[in-house]
């Protein structure tokens, strides 16, 4: 092997490694919200996406917008019903589970952002 070959051999290969390494990048939650939420929860997360205007949905999104009731929910309710849907908190099953789509740190990005929708916290943990 020339030197030039020895020289670009390691260099694919400490590339290889470093792509192998890279942690996934976590899409931030503004743009999960936007590809997988808005359609029924709304892009002002106010509840009114297409899917309930266009009378889709015989129960209403839940209004991410709305400080008072989102106050009464926690974050690990929030953290519930996102990842195992309406159905892991007895609410209703129209609601998808994410667990699947996705990651454990992107949902716990959510829960922050639906905060940072309603301009609330929680009330009780
Ligand atoms: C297909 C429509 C649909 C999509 C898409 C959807 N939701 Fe919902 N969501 C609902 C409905 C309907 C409810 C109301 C359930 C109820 O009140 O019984 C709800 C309720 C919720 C609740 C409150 C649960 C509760 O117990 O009150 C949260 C939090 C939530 N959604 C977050 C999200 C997030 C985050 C996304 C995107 C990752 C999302 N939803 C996508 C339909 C949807």
């Amino acid at each position: 092997m020339t030197k030039s070959a020895t020289v670009l051999a390691g260099l694919i290969g400490v590339l290889a490694i470093a792509a192998g390494f890279a942690p996934a990048r976590a899409a931030p939650a503004e743009e999960n919200y936007r590809l997988y939420c808005v359609q029924c929860h709304g892009t002002l997360g106010n509840g009114e996406g297409i899917n309930q205007t266009s009378g889709g949905l015989a129960v209403s999104p839940r209004n991410h917008a709305n400080a008072k009731q989102m106050s009464e929910l926690s974050d690990d309710h929030l953290r519930q019903a996102i990842t195992g849907g309406g159905d892991a908190v007895d609410s209703s099953e129209l609601m998808p589970a994410w667990g699947k789509t996705l990651t454990a740190e992107e949902i716990d990005e959510l829960v922050l952002y639906l905060r940072e929708l309603c301009r609330c916290e929680a009330s009780r943990q």
